[in-house]
């Protein structure tokens, strides 16, 4: 039997337009799911939406529609993007869902019951943006911690949970776990910023907000949405309820990988929630940076979003690239800029330079010198040929440890190499001086062999993060099932010595600056 893989991204608010930021989280785990996929392991990959709270009822207000038609529009939008995107989770979970809000009802019920969650009145200082209470000391200069956006006063009967009940269980948690948070620095600012100054129980519901799930044994109140939105990792398995039946076997999640701003809900509240039902706690969570514009985190309120369709559409370029972009530009975990002119230059100089040049190079070659049917030769054992060939065969390790860590940007790196070297094999072994003269034909077969054999490996490393790319090029190398398997990627000679190709279109055309 396969071995389990379960991948998360947030759920994310159907509050506006997603931008390129949002998409971050989802490719980002979207390449890590392929990945998984590609090595053998049984993968669940859950996306989703966030539907309830004060800022949806607001949003909906906004527009004059009720909430649910609100949140029904935007969820069907955000999974456009993500067909857009190539997005291959096969679970979406909507807050709003019967079988989630089941799931919910029963955990605050249980939660009740058991004696960690208890009444009482909260004063403190609320965002509606993050749907978070804040104390004075936690605000910054007046403002949301967060988001730095304006705060309101807040003051309710309200339920709490006993988050500080398990100040110390998390301590220990953390100290025999040193992976469950990543990166370390992140971690690091999580335990000083957090834990180390002391856990405060949490306000968990809400009577003024009414757009939200009820508490059973006090209907007036409304599940605070975070504790509401968290359990969705576990209701789309099926805990505490019919719909789903995967719990046992995939629980506990591998991987909830979130940006850095959400890191607290999931490295402090969520574990507090999991021991609390008595549950496992989930092996890892990633916290990744933000795609800034001009310094700035890209959002909506700031108004510097940038749309991922729009992109595409400006610069006549498909969602590969895009996916490339992220996840070559951002070194996980850290902040990265962006601007047109970075997008530009990765895309002309990675893709249609190198890795577009290269396959049209050697299918036009095949094509042009052989009619598309390379004749029985393939020899890469002298000195031009076999540097070529041990980089191929040195990558597949490094790449599966980079992508074990999560770490796309080292692992293109790698991948980029290899079409580095062949891209400077074809001007070594000059294939167009070769076709010149008759008895150097086996030599020429031999060569472009060989450039086919590195195509090959890149097409199987390159899937996860550009998968119509990948397709793309297995059409132009007639490359089969059998030839792009992971496995085959640290092996060499694998392709049949008389090869027929397809010549097909250029995959990245230069994006020319007007
Ligand atoms: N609904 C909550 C998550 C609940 S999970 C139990 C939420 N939603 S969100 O829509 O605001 O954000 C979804 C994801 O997008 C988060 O991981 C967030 O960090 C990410 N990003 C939003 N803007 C971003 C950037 N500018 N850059 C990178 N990622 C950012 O939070």
């Amino acid at each position: 039997m396969a071995d389990k893989f379960y991948i998360t991204t947030p759920i994310y608010y159907p509050s506006g337009k997603f931008h390129l930021g949002h998409c971050y989280t989802t490719v980002l785990a979207d390449a890590i799911a392929r990945y998984k996929r590609a090595r053998g392991f049984d993968v669940i990959f859950l996306t989703g939406t966030d539907e309830h709270g004060q800022k949806i009822e607001a949003k909906a207000k906004e527009q004059g529609v009720e909430p649910q038609r609100y949140v029904d529009t935007m969820a069907a939008d955000i999974k456009q993007l993500w067909e857009f995107l190539n997005i291959s989770n096969n679970r979406f979970v909507r807050t709003t869902d019967d079988y989630h809000v089941e799931t919910v009802k029963h955990v605050f019920s249980a939660l009740f019951e058991n004696g960690d969650i208890y009444k009482g009145t909260y004063s403190g200082k609320y965002c509606q943006q993050c749907e978070a209470i804040f104390t004075e000391q936690q605000l910054n200069n007046g403002k949301c911690p967060d988001c730095g956006r304006d705060v309101e006063d807040f003051c309710e009967e309200s339920y709490f949970f006993k988050l500080s009940k398990y100040q110390k269980p998390l301590q220990e948690f953390y100290k025999t776990h040193p992976d469950f948070m990543a990166p370390e620095a992140r971690a690091n600012e999580m335990l000083k910023n957090f834990i180390d100054v002391g856990l405060s129980d949490i306000c968990v519901s809400r009577k003024s907000v009414k757009w939200g799930i009820t508490a059973d044994f006090d209907p007036e109140h409304t599940i605070y949405v975070w504790i509401d939105a968290l359990l969705n990792y576990i209701s789309i398995l099926g805990y505490k309820n019919q719909k789903y039946n995967d719990f046992e076997e995939f629980w506990p999640c591998d991987l909830h990988l979130v940006g850095k701003e959400i890191m607290r809900f999931h490295a402090i509240i969520w574990p507090a929630i999991l021991m609390a039902l008595d549950l496992p706690l989930p092996k890892k969570i990633l916290g990744h940076g933000w795609l800034l514009m001009n310094g700035d985190k890209m959002s909506k309120s700031k108004g510097n979003v940038v749309e991922p369709r729009d992109i595409c559409a400006t610069y006549g370029i498909d969602s590969d690239a895009i996916r490339y972009f992220l996840l070559r530009e951002i070194a996980v975990g850290s902040d990265c800029k962006f601007s047109d002119e970075l997008l530009i230059n990765r895309i002309n100089a990675d893709l249609a330079n190198d890795l577009g040049n290269l396959v049209f190079r050697t299918v036009a070659m095949i094509d042009k010198y052989f009619l598309g049917s390379l004749p029985q030769q393939k020899q890469a054992d002298n000195e031009v040929d076999l540097p070529l060939k041990n980089l191929c065969l040195s990558k597949k390790s490094k790449i599966e440890h980079y992508m074990d860590e999560f770490d796309t940007q080292k692992a293109l790196k790698e991948i980029f190499e290899i079409v580095d070297a062949a891209n400077k094999y074809i001007d070594t072994t000059t294939p167009w001086a070769l076709a010149k003269i008759e008895k150097n034909k086996p030599r020429l077969a031999s060569v472009l062999y060989n450039l086919a054999e590195a195509i090959r490996i890149v097409t199987v490393f390159i899937a996860p993060f550009m998968p119509t790319t990948a397709q793309k090029i297995a059409q132009q190398l007639n490359l089969t099932k059998e030839f792009t398997v992971w496995e085959s990627a640290g092996e060499w000679s694998v392709l049949p010595a008389d090869l027929s190709v397809l010549k097909g279109t250029i995959l990245f055309p230069r994006i020319e600056e007007s």
